[in-house]
């Protein structure tokens, strides 16, 4: 039997999670944690969202609603565990061991950074030019093998993967070079066509999402006043479903009879643009009814939660406190008090 491959990944706790982290993200690692070939470590990486978020209580807040949705979505712990990343703090000492492998150049090289220099140069922190190194340590600690995340996530794990050979060839062979999985799905938001026919990805900060929390009342409520083709002002004006965010969402949540039926009848106006938001907005409900249910009683059993992050940090330790010593030892770090 093959070993099982460690995949990893985190979330920053910065807000109510929308349909794009669920079918991108959370949907996804439910998935991948019934997969045998796995096992998982999903955590909240609280510490990341502190380099944008300073209000405490919305961590506060926000951090078991994260957790909450892991679980609702289905994460099996048989073989997977979530934890929060500040409830492993060797992570900050790793973090440390593995800034002092890290080119400067290198991290102000990063797209992430760079753009938010350029769009916020006043608020540059010393965590937000770190962050990448503390996500290289969330990586290498339990000496992942994969690592599911977006395409503006790639280049921090390059960056992990020239730390982890850079160990390597320094110190003697002990880390895994992480795999990154292929892309996650970025979900369009509800937005209008931009000017490269593209749409905005569903985001937080857009004000263009379907939150998970919604009720299907809400969900109705966003998709029928959500912008479509401008060029179909009246029923009776054929419709290009390209240029439309619902198409743009049917085409993951609906079948390929939905599809089809939604691009003919927008081409030739022989539907309304209230008939195809409807199909969309109950292939939503539908596909999130499950998930929202099980939320609901999760919710009403707050031990649930905290037995899961005990675990979970648990287990977490054991696999940081192995890499830690070994780290240490190698590189001329010796315990001398203990
Ligand atoms: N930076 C990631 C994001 O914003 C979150 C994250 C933190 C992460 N540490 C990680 C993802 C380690 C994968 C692996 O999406
Ligand atoms: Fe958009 Fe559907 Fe209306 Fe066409 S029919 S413009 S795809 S909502």
């Amino acid at each position: 039997m093959t070993q099982m491959k460690t995949v990893l990944s985190g979330i920053r706790a910065t807000g109510t999670s929308h349909l794009g982290n669920y079918i991108g993200a959370i949907a996804r690692f439910a998935r991948m944690s019934q997969d045998p070939r796995y096992r998982c470590l999903f955590f909240v990486a609280d510490f990341h969202t502190l380099t944008t978020l300073k209000e405490a209580e919305q961590i506060k807040k926000h951090l078991p609603n994260m957790v909450l949705d892991y679980l609702a979505a289905g994460v099996d712990l048989s073989h997977s565990a979530i934890y929060v990343q500040s409830d492993v703090p060797q992570v900050t000492e790793l973090a440390w061991l593995l800034s002092c492998l890290t080119p400067v150049t290198h991290l102000e090289g990063l797209p992430t950074y760079k753009d938010k220099r350029e769009k916020h140069p006043e608020d540059i922190n010393a965590g937000l030019f770190n962050y990448p190194v503390l996500m290289a340590a969330d990586i290498l600690g339990p000496r992942a093998d994969l690592v599911p995340v977006g395409s503006d996530q790639k280049p921090h794990i390059e960056l992990t993967q020239s730390l982890a050979r850079r160990f390597n060839n320094l110190y003697g062979h002990y880390f895994p070079v992480p795999g990154v999985l292929p892309d996650m799905v970025l979900v369009p938001g509800l937005s209008p066509m931009d000017e490269r026919g593209g749409f905005a990805k569903m985001g937080k900060s857009d004000g263009n999402t379907i939150n998970l929390g919604d009720t299907p009342e809400q969900t109705w409520d966003k998709i029928r006043v959500a912008p479509t083709d401008p060029q179909r002002v009246h029923r009776t004006d054929p419709g290009n479903p390209d240029h439309c965010c619902i198409f743009a969402l049917h085409q993951y949540v609906s079948t390929p009879e939905q599809l089809a039926w939604s691009r003919e009848g927008c081409m030739s106006a022989g539907i309304g643009c209230m008939d195809c938001k409807r199909v969309l907005a109950d292939n939503i409900n539908h596909m999130l009814a499950e998930f929202r249910e099980r939320r609901m009683q999760l919710a009403q059993k707050p031990d649930v939660i905290r037995d899961v992050l005990v675990e979970g940090k648990r287990q977490a330790e054991v696999l940081f406190n192995e890499t830690i010593e070994h780290v240490r030892e190698r590189m001329g770090i010796r315990r001398w008090g203990s």
